[in-house]
């Protein structure tokens, strides 16, 4: 009977590591690192956070806080828009420009004037909405009528939604040069509970520059 013979594993030789070795791999780890906490930077700040119930955010109103049907506006300033529902006396307004159909329903107006960016005021004795800047005259659904203004106010998305949060309708976006839907104002459908105003999300208004208003 013959013995096993047990061999060695072979040594295996380790080139110790120089000096200027182990400085490019610290060198090279403390880059790694810089980029990874640069492009997080980047992302942190380019990714906008808002938080609900301030402006940029999302705006939830129960529907009782909607303004009468062709009353005057209702303000919510910590979110920089009008709310106002439009009926039958705004749709057979006088005043309201033919190159643009005037629809039903609820709206979210974005605060700020489309000319320079002023505050622009409802005024009830006129029944319109005047920037005290240069004198642009709005009417309820945002129509500009008069002055330097070049463009129809600028209208915020909108949610519709129910008891538990199901969306029911929302503003539709678009151009509304071509599409005289987008931006228009929602009718309130049967089951709705409230009502959501997404204040980081506008849709343009409408170019309108001719005297009394029109494209
Ligand atoms: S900023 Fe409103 S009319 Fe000029």
């Amino acid at each position: 009977m013959s013995e096993a013979v047990t061999t060695a594993p072979p040594k295996v030789q380790t080139v110790p590591m120089t000096r200027r070795e182990f400085l490019y791999y610290i060198w090279g780890a403390s880059m790694a690192l810089l980029s990874a906490e640069s492009v997080g930077a980047i992302i942190w700040f380019a990714i906008p956070r808002f938080k609900a119930g301030e402006f940029g955010g999302v705006f939830t109103l129960a529907l009782s806080e909607l303004p009468e049907v062709d009353s005057g506006p209702k303000a919510y300033p910590d979110g920089r828009f009008w709310l106002v529902s439009l009926g039958d006396k705004t749709v057979s307004d006088p005043r309201q420009p033919k190159d643009y159909p005037v629809r039903k329903g609820v709206q979210a107006i974005y605060k700020v004037c489309v000319h320079l960016g002023c505050l622009y005021k409802w005024v009830p004795t006129n029944n319109r909405f005047e920037c005290p800047c240069h004198g642009s005259k709005y009417l309820l659904n945002g129509v500009r009528i008069d002055g330097p203004a070049r463009r129809n106010l600028d209208m915020l998305v909108t949610q519709i939604v129910d008891a538990n949060g199901k969306v029911l309708a929302e503003t539709k976006t678009g151009d509304t040069n071509r599409d005289d839907t987008a931006g228009a104002p929602l009718e309130i459908p049967p089951g709705a509970a409230a009502i959501k105003v997404n204040t980081g999300k506008r849709v343009v208004g409408a170019n309108n520059s001719k005297p009394g208003g029109g494209k």
